[in-house]
């Protein structure tokens, strides 16, 4: 990306002066992860790696739910996120209202959020999960039943590995959902020693025609572990261009899903968002204070 080299030096640079970290979610684009970000991951390392940050200023480097969980948990700190546009299905599928009338309809059960929910919402929680400890946080409760909120698919993913019950809320990924069970039988009838992992926010016969299911983290250590000739990365296609530069040997088929709101994050708007210090992420602090307890609770969840 050698038009883009410029940019690159110059948010490096400019990083440094305003004493800043870039964190970036495997869903950005290379050059973004590869050339400026200082942490990338998934979900919940982008959320553990908040809590260690020594910056006084973090650019977040993914969608608007990943900076305010990174302004929730450093509310002293100045958050940036490059464009504030970059929402999520999942997280704009409910409110906190909605979960207070769940919580009316439900007396006593214990809600869980996707951490792909507003700040709104991870204050009206008892607890938050990723798509890496969704199961572990569902049972860390002891309950019989569980609110399970807001992504559907990944709700059924998480009854189909446990005994707990789980009550859903009908969110979907807009990404995630396009996927189907048949183009994946088509790659494997077109390649039957073809490899195909998929994202728990994936339809059901998506998963069931999937080798592996995980978060983004765990897909990649799959595919490094492996080493498959060919696969499918049946998730969002950045993360199969990020993986590529680490492992030239293997061949990522791309059915490629982009999710335009991580799309809106380049590295024009990176360098705009050091420059001028936006656009920054506000939260009321009484709101921080109560989103803070659910997340914290599921990072303080041992592993
Ligand atoms: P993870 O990276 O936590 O698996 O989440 C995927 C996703 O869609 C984030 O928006
Ligand atoms: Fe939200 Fe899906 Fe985009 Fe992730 S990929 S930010 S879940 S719309």
């Amino acid at each position: 990306w050698p038009f883009m080299a410029p940019y690159v030096k110059a948010i490096n640079d400019l990083k440094q002066q305003r004493n800043a970290v870039i964190l970036a979610h495997n869903y950005q684009t290379p050059e973004i992860f590869h050339c400026v970000a200082d942490i990338g991951g998934d979900s919940l390392q982008l959320a553990r790696e908040a809590t260690k940050v020594k910056e006084k200023v973090i650019v977040q480097c993914g969608v608007h739910f990943m900076a305010e969980t990174s302004k929730i948990l450093n509310p002293d700190k100045t958050v940036l996120i490059p464009d504030s546009r970059a929402g999520c299905s999942l997280a704009s599928s409910i409110t906190g209202a909605d979960v207070r009338l769940l919580r009316e309809r439900f007396p006593g059960v214990p809600v869980v959020a996707y951490v792909n929910t507003s700040a709104d919402v991870k204050a009206e929680v008892d607890i938050c999960c990723t798509s890496s400890n969704a199961v572990q946080v569902v049972e860390s409760l002891n309950a019989e039943t569980v609110i399970f909120l807001p992504d559907q698919y990944l709700a059924k993913y998480v009854a189909s590995k446990t005994s707990v019950k789980i009550i859903a809320w009908k969110g979907a990924c807009e990404v995630h959902e396009r996927f189907t069970g048949d183009e994946l039988r088509t790659y494997r009838e077109a390649d039957p020693s073809v490899q195909i992992i998929a994202h728990p926010e994936c339809p059901p016969d998506v998963i069931a025609e999937a080798d592996f299911t995980g978060s983004t983290a765990h897909m990649i250590d799959w595919v490094r572990k492996h080493q498959p000739k060919r696969i499918v990365m049946v998730t969002e296609c950045s993360m199969a261009d990020n993986v590529q530069a680490e492992l030239p040997n293997v061949e990522f088929v791309k059915p490629c899903n982009l999710c335009p709101h991580m799309k809106r994050i380049t590295l024009p708007k990176i360098l705009d968002s050091l420059i001028y210090m936006r656009e920054e992420v506000t939260i009321d602090p009484m709101i921080i204070d109560k989103a803070r307890r659910s997340v914290e609770r599921m990072i303080n969840l041992k592993n």
